[in-house]
């Protein structure tokens, strides 16, 4: 599963300059929103979070690429369970309070890239066990985007390797509300969400087997999600 790529950016060709404005827009979005918000969606690790290291530890798998890893609550959880964590973001200041909030006992099975997941993942081929990633696949990513991430996701992990995500799904209260920007991604309070329908998941499981699809929700309002657990062949 590849996608054509310009050679010189690691970006997928066709990108449309629109789509590079809306990634500036939201990358500078979500830096100040985490300075202004230290504790974001708070310290304790997602119902996802706890769930993706609880099957990792379960299959006896080591090494975790966590993608949009944020304020790394999940993160923690992750190192916590004994797990080596390779966390990136395009926010740098969020990536570099993971390694502080994670201390001296775990700092040394922590990893952190800044790195904007529209450019190839800067990883050899097969060198995950396990990629985990809370709401980076529903950010302001295209169709298109998602389905060259998913094929770097592929690249990246190892045979029989587990990727599970998670998504706002066309089912959540804000589908539809706010701008839109095309491909069911609408602008609400600042940021992009890109609302998933099940074909999307489907679609991003070409290559893989997709064992799991459960819904859930997170926080006040509440987001509706999924939970995608996808194997690679
Ligand atoms: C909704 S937050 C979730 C953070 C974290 N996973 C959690 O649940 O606490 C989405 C994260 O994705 C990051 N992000 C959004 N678009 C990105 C991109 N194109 N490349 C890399 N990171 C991105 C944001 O900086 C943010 O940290």
């Amino acid at each position: 599963m590849s996608e054509p790529r310009d050679r010189g950016t690691g970006k997928l060709a066709g990108a449309a300059p629109a789509d590079d404005r809306i990634i500036g827009d939201q990358q500078r979005h979500w830096v100040e929103t985490f300075t202004a918000n230290p504790e974001m969606y708070g310290p304790e690790p997602s119902e996802p979070g706890r769930h993706a290291a609880a099957c990792f530890v379960a299959e006896g798998l080591s090494a975790v690429l966590e993608l949009g890893a944020g304020q790394g609550r999940d993160t923690l959880e992750l190192l916590r369970r004994g797990l080596e964590v390779h966390a990136l973001d395009f926010a740098p200041d969020a990536l570099a309070d993971i390694a502080a909030l994670a201390g001296p006992e775990l700092v040394g099975r922590l990893r952190a890239t800044v790195h904007d997941v529209r450019r190839a993942l800067p990883f050899a081929e097969r060198s995950f066990d396990a990629c985990y990633s809370h709401m980076l696949f529903t950010m302001a990513l295209t169709t298109e985007e998602l389905e060259a991430l998913a094929g770097e996701v592929h690249r990246v992990l190892r045979p029989g390797g587990l990727c599970i995500y998670t998504v706002r799904h066309t089912g959540d209260a804000h589908y539809g509300a706010g701008r839109s920007l095309g491909d069911d991604r609408y602008e609400n309070g600042g940021f992009v969400v890109h609302f998933f329908d099940r074909p999307l998941v489907e679609r991003l499981a070409a290559a893989f087997e997709l064992e799991d699809v459960t819904a859930f929700e997170e926080g006040d309002l509440p987001r509706r999600l999924w939970r995608a657990t996808m194997r690679r062949r």
